[in-house]
């Protein structure tokens, strides 16, 4: 597996790749791996011939009092994980190399968040989107990638993404991939490592609430009432919820009476540390 910081090595190899008639995937992280991010790797396998991966903890989707200066870096285990895996090319920039003039100097691809406003501009993390749909953006024009990965654990991000693709015409095919699950169901996440052992306990109850609420939703109740005994379980199960709320699936706009794929979403402080999980289901 070759790794490399520089983008002229991405170009040649990813050329190569493609005069030889094959096709190209792409994995973009922030680092500090775990078995999600490997799933990634193992569908991007299914869909093409070879896979591309970058690391870079993206300071522009990063608020000045989020965890950009602590976020773990774990490159030689990550490396390790991604090789195992068939990735066959790292990209690993660093921050100077991707932003020369700062992140605040560079130009930025506005998405529309306050059209979706979960984790967007009407919320906690104000121009988070926008910090991701431009290193994804620029990360794309680097690899030029056929097809890209994304995990459905991050849902308003594969959204955003698939998004800009279709409205920028971009030619890369999005593929969403499923959240990967600890066994007592919390979904894998770089910042489960900032959980004690009894507040990982406590985590994995968010998957429960989840699937308690979808199944009264699919049984006909009212969304408002489920989602207020939603907000009161989390309470009890210790977090201090961010939102949680009902979405179309597709379009991630409020639900109306002939949707039938919906998505609940939930965003949720345990400590100190945010927590995301969501659940795609019919009805
Ligand atoms: O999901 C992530 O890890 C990041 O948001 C991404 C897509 C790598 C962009 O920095």
């Amino acid at each position: 597996m070759k790794v490399t910081s520089e983008i002229a090595a991405i170009r040649q190899q990813v050329r190569e790749w493609r005069a030889a008639g094959k096709t190209v995937a792409f994995v973009p992280t922030m680092g500090n791996l775990h078995k999600g991010h490997i799933s990634l790797v193992t569908e991007s396998l299914k869909h093409a011939d070879h896979v591309v991966a970058s690391i870079f903890v993206n300071p522009m989707q990063f608020a000045a009092h989020e965890d950009l200066d602590t976020y773990p870096k774990t490159l030689s285990a990550d490396l390790e994980q991604l090789s195992a895996a068939g990735t066959e090319l790292v990209f690993t920039p660093t921050s100077e190399q991707m932003y020369p003039n700062g992140a605040e100097n560079h130009t930025k691809v506005t998405v529309p968040e306050d059209a979706i406003g979960l984790c967007g501009e009407s919320s906690s993390r104000p121009g988070f989107f926008t910090g991701v749909a431009t290193i994804v953006l620029k990360l794309f024009n680097i690899v030029q990638p056929d097809i890209a990965c994304f995990g459905r654990k991050d849902y308003q991000q594969l959204i955003i993404i698939k998004t800009m693709v279709d409205e920028l015409a971009l030619p890369i095919r999005i593929i969403g991939v499923d959240t990967y699950r600890e066994q007592s169901g919390l979904a894998m996440s770089s910042r489960n490592n900032y959980l004690s052992k009894d507040e990982r306990e406590q985590a994995a109850e968010i998957k429960q609430i989840l699937d308690a609420s979808i199944a009264r939703v699919q049984a006909g109740e009212a969304h408002k009432a489920v989602l207020d005994d939603a907000i009161k379980s989390m309470a009890k199960a210790g977090f201090n919820t961010d939102y949680i709320i009902i979405r179309n699936a597709n379009t991630m706009q409020p639900v109306t009476p002939s949707d039938d794929e919906l998505v609940i979403l939930v965003a949720a402080f345990l400590g100190t540390t945010r927590l995301i999980d969501n659940q795609y289901f019919t009805v």
